[in-house]
């Protein structure tokens, strides 16, 4: 369970809070969309989530997370690592840079971790071949497209067998069968009872993963509720998010004046 209690937070130099008293809770095995408009504070609610926000990029917080139920702050870095993931758009930034090859990349956290050999190993094939990439094991990272760096990144953090994960726009270099893939790698881990954030433009993934949404503007909470029905709502498009595919469909055809039920 992944819990914010009345937080809000300044980065350093900002002139107003980029989250503004936002409370939430993650259960267990739950997956959370939260979306919203450029510069709405999604990325900072992750960092936040993930401790990196205050502890490492400075600004300052009031309130609190817990995972758990623990609060994180006095928590010491290497069991908050361990306890909850996180995941950026852009690949490149969260790969070791120390590795030759995907398959040491991949085993760098858990190894980290001090996990056992045996089971290091069948974690690191099980990453692997959830996300479709064994053929890349011998490749060296620095040489793969933006989109295989990604699915590394990803499988680097199924390897820690994550309790809790923030994905920050995980598929954003990715094609539809990475997307697909990543979505399949989601929903495991929530099977798995994971509680797992996940900020995507491309609604189309939030809205196959994500049971509930989370809309910010403005570093504040102003929509949440069931994702199927969030997300087909109109005011989400002036919101600056965007429409999943099935509802951009449905409202085209009623646009046109057909009836998407009969054509259905
Ligand atoms: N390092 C920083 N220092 C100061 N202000 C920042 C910093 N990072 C982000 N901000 C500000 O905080 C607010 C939220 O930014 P954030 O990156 O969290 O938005 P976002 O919803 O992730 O946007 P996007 O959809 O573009 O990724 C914005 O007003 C942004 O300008
Ligand atoms: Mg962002």
């Amino acid at each position: 369970m992944l819990t914010f209690e009345s937080v809000t937070y300044r980065h350093a130099g900002g002139v107003r809070p980029a989250i503004d008293d936002v409370s939430l809770e993650l259960g267990e095995g739950e997956v959370v969309g939260l979306v919203g408009g450029n510069g709405s504070g999604k990325s900072t609610l992750c960092l936040i989530a993930a401790g990196l926000a205050p502890r490492i990029v400075g600004g300052t917080l009031s309130g609190r997370i817990l995972i758990d139920g623990e609060d994180i702050a006095p928590m010491p870095m290497h069991e908050l690592v361990a306890r909850v993931a996180i995941g950026f758009d852009d690949p490149w930034t969260q790969l070791s840079g120390v590795t030759g090859t995907v398959y040491e990349e991949v085993a760098f956290g858990p190894a980290n971790l001090g996990m056992p050999r045996d089971e290091l190993v069948s974690r690191v094939d099980a990453a692997l071949s959830s996300l479709a990439i064994e053929q890349l094991a011998a490749r060296d990272p620095a040489h793969l497209s933006g989109g295989q760096q990604q699915l590394v990144a990803i499988a680097g953090l199924l390897a820690m067998g994550p309790r809790h994960i923030v994905l920050d726009e995980p598929t954003a270099q990715l094609d539809p069968s990475g997307t697909s893939l990543v979505a399949n790698a989601i929903e495991r881990l929530a099977s798995e009872g994971a509680s797992v954030l996940v900020v995507e433009h491309k609604t189309d993934l939030i809205a196959r993963v994500a049971k509930r949404l989370v809309v910010l503007a403005g570093g504040t909470i102003v929509m949440e509720g069931a994702a199927a029905e969030l997300l087909a709502d109109p005011r989400l498009r002036d919101l600056g998010v965007r429409e999943p595919s099935a509802v951009r469909l449905r409202r085209r055809l009623v646009e046109a004046g057909l009836d998407p039920v009969a054509l259905a």
